[in-house]
């Protein structure tokens, strides 16, 4: 039977390739998209799913809890994306991720609940559990404390708290994914990889955070898509999977290398800047309980993955270009 869902944040990054994917692959469903058009939202990244006839745009506010009742109305699955969620504007403006992060996850649970919604799937990041050391081989899981250490985080994992309270207290039935860094098409070009990239194809330096050694476990959009796939329709229900993609772990600096190689550009180009205040070194995740419970694994290697979003860049300049300037901005 068709179902109704409930995307927020449709126009960023990952809910973007959500709506893709998932009309790809249930096409009879229909999909409500609620976005506030924030800096980060683009109706460009919506323009080759617009015109489906099973797809609603509605422009407003997860903080407005009117437009978020109507949004809800008849809806089966809610799949949460909307945030704020970028650590370097956390650092410059923490409280507007506490009100989008936190309150705007508190007035779509509330209206999840009155609406008796079937599932309410919230996406996370694995930020919410700190930060591992160099060379320990040690992971995150399931398991792990909380831990967050950037505002960012910290209002991620409120939300995740928040969440988990509706579960037990009112019983709304709800999952949680907390995935690992995501790369891919559509990512603003604020973010580390396509930032990398639109510098090399602009001709600019690449720019490297204190000495480039940070680690990230970096995870192909398409993959996390499938992944919060099989959790909205295999996973239990109020249970966490972590998400994460890499077998070997790759430093900012070998991130930029391999890129750069692509241009035929030497490690000349890469100018070393002062590093992020409280810059978590290293993220790794286990992701033993979605390949056990589900069969998810990650379809490809970093590299080609890697070389085929460089690709895209290279083939939608007109989807970037206006964004450049303004996310540069940010930088200075
Ligand atoms: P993004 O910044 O690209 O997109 C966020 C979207 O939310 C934008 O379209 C923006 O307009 C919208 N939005 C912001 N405030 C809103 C509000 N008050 N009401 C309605 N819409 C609002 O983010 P992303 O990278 O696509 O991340 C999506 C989710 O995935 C976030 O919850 C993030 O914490 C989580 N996540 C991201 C990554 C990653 O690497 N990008 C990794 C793990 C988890
Ligand atoms: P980012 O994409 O902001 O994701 P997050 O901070 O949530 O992991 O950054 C990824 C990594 O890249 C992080 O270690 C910070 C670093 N970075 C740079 O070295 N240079 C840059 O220009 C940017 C944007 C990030």
């Amino acid at each position: 039977m068709a179902r109704k869902l409930l995307v927020t944040g449709g126009c960023g990054f990952i809910g973007s390739n959500f709506i893709s994917y998932w009309f790809s692959r249930y096409p009879k469903d229909s999909i409500t998209n609620l976005d506030a058009l924030t800096y980060a939202g683009h109706l460009s990244s919506t323009a080759h799913f617009a015109d489906n006839k099973n797809y609603h745009f509605i422009k407003g506010s997860i903080l407005n809890k009117r437009v978020v009742e109507r949004a809800m109305k008849d809806v089966d699955i809610v799949v949460h994306f909307a945030a704020e969620s970028h650590v370097d504007r956390s650092i410059k403006n923490p409280t507007l991720f506490l009100e989008t992060n936190v309150l705007g996850t508190q007035v779509l649970l509330e209206s999840a609940l009155r609406n008796k919604i079937k599932r309410f799937h919230h996406i996370s990041t694995d930020e919410v559990y700190g930060a591992l050391e160099f060379n320990t081989g040690e992971k995150f899981s399931e398991e792990t404390s909380y831990r967050p250490r950037s505002p960012y985080a910290a209002s991620k994992a409120a939300s995740d708290h928040l969440v988990q309270s509706y579960a037990h207290t009112f019983g709304l039935p709800t999952t949680i994914t907390n995935c690992s860094n995501n790369f891919g098409p559509f990512q603003d070009p604020e973010k580390f990889i396509p930032r990398l990239i639109t510098n090399c194809i602009e001709d600019r330096k690449v720019m490297l955070y204190g000495d480039g050694l940070n680690v990230r476990d970096w995870l192909h959009v398409e993959d996390h898509c499938r992944a919060i796939d099989l959790v909205i329709t295999k996973g239990s229900i109020n249970n966490t999977y972590c998400i994460g993609g890499q077998v070997d772990e790759v430093s900012n600096l070998e991130v930029a290398t391999r890129v750069l190689n692509y241009f035929n550009k030497s490690t000349d180009q890469i100018a070393f800047v002062t590093d992020r205040l409280g810059h978590d070194r290293r993220y790794a995740v286990n992701w033993t309980k979605i390949r056990t419970e589900l069969g998810w694994k990650p379809r490809y290697q970093f590299d080609e993955w890697l070389t085929a979003t460089i690709k895209w860049y290279e083939e939608n300049t007109a989807w970037w270009r206006p964004l450049k300037e303004r996310a540069e901005k940010l930088y200075r």
